[in-house]
């Protein structure tokens, strides 16, 4: 994905749609530079793939197709615009299931062409990572970024938008993977991560202690696969006890969100930084948020937040990162172009363009 051009035609001077179909989401939003967020709209596939425990990913392209149009004539009219008002369209290009984001990419590259309008392709995680900027006192660069989201657990240093360095990865499972796996094997319905955070709200803090993996040893990667394990054999063992459930529901979020706290806490002395973004699937839990919000406190750093529902897949961050890429005069060639895999690191800088 290096084929973003400088557009000849300059800034985008209006609305852009923005698409969002990576995943089991399909999102629609307008957002325009000097009005910010105007509308907004998203229908979740959670119930269709639930029966069959996790995402089908054929299934998702199909449901993709069904939803995407009537979603973008729902989010226009809420807007009070037709296509006619829109002066660029951005579309999740990666990384994600390849036949979901080919819809949305299929769709708004059509679109564009039709309406003589640029398009840009968004990377999914950029998106998230400023999906913060949708809220009122946004941060500003430079910033450590925490994204933990269902495919990723990354650490990254943001010395500008576009500026990203990766101080740190996950090693095997992603934060909202470990929440998924963790609650399949304790029976617990699919989406595992709110569902296991809502069990573990009833839960007794330390009746269940796992370990807080590669805390001990420096570094910022993350490795939640063996907690999985930790938490099988205490189910096992302790199934038929009052309240197990709960009990080890909450040992495990507990170890999952300090994790995460050490892991922020030392990504922000490395780099110097004091203002910390949280984004993706995980971000929208309570117990993380509640931490954080207490640890920057005490500590003296900043913690932002997207909204709850800014925080799973969505839109708005796409209209959004895409509108920002579009005013600096970055836009994609005609062809229709995907990414399952792409580096974060590989995008131009928008200082740059
Ligand atoms: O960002 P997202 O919507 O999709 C991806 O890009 O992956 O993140 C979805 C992930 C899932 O693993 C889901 O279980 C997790 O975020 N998640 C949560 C919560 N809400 C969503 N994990 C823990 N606690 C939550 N409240
Ligand atoms: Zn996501």
């Amino acid at each position: 994905m290096s084929n973003q051009k400088i557009a000849k035609s300059g800034p985008v001077p209006g609305p852009v749609l923005g698409i969002e179909t990576s995943c089991d989401e399909t999102g629609v939003a307008v957002f325009d530079p000097s009005r910010g967020l105007v509308a907004h709209t998203l229908y979740s596939q959670i119930k269709m793939h639930a029966d069959y425990g996790g995402v089908v990913p054929e299934l998702a392209s199909r449901d993709h197709v069904r939803k995407l149009l009537p979603l973008i004539r729902e989010t226009l009219s809420k807007a009070g615009m037709t296509t006619r008002d829109l002066r660029g369209v951005a579309y999740t290009a990666g990384p994600g299931l390849v036949g979901a984001l080919l819809v949305g990419a299929s769709c708004a590259r059509a679109l564009a062409w039709a309406l003589d309008v640029p398009a840009i392709g968004v990377h999914h995680m950029e998106g998230h990572l400023l999906a913060p900027l949708l809220e009122p006192d946004p941060p500003q660069p430079p910033f450590v970024a925490l994204l933990v989201s269902g495919g990723h657990s990354m650490l990254i240093e943001v010395s500008a938008i576009g500026r990203y360095r990766l101080l740190g990865d996950t090693l095997d499972d992603a934060a909202g993977e470990a929440f998924d796996k963790t609650a399949k094997l304790m029976g617990l319905p699919y989406p595992g991560g709110p569902a296991l955070a809502k069990l573990a709200e009833s839960g007794t803090p330390g009746k269940f202690r796992f370990s807080r993996p590669m805390t001990d040893r420096p570094g910022l990667d993350f490795s939640f696969s063996g907690l999985k394990t930790q938490v099988l054999l205490a189910y096992q063992q302790h199934a038929d006890e009052a309240n197990a459930k709960a009990d080890i529901a909450r040992g495990f979020e507990d170890a999952i969100v300090e994790t995460l706290l050490i892991k922020c806490r030392r990504a922000l002395e490395q780099v110097g930084a004091t203002r910390l973004v949280i984004a993706g699937g995980v971000g929208a839990n309570r117990k993380l948020r509640a931490k954080l919000a207490e640890a920057a406190q005490r500590d003296g750093f900043r913690v932002y937040f997207p909204r709850l529902e800014f925080c799973t897949d969505n839109g708005a961050m796409i209209a959004l990162a895409g509108a920002l890429r579009l005013q600096a005069g970055l836009h994609d060639d005609a062809a229709i172009k995907v990414a399952p895999r792409w580096n974060l690191e590989s995008l131009a800088p928008l200082e740059a363009a």
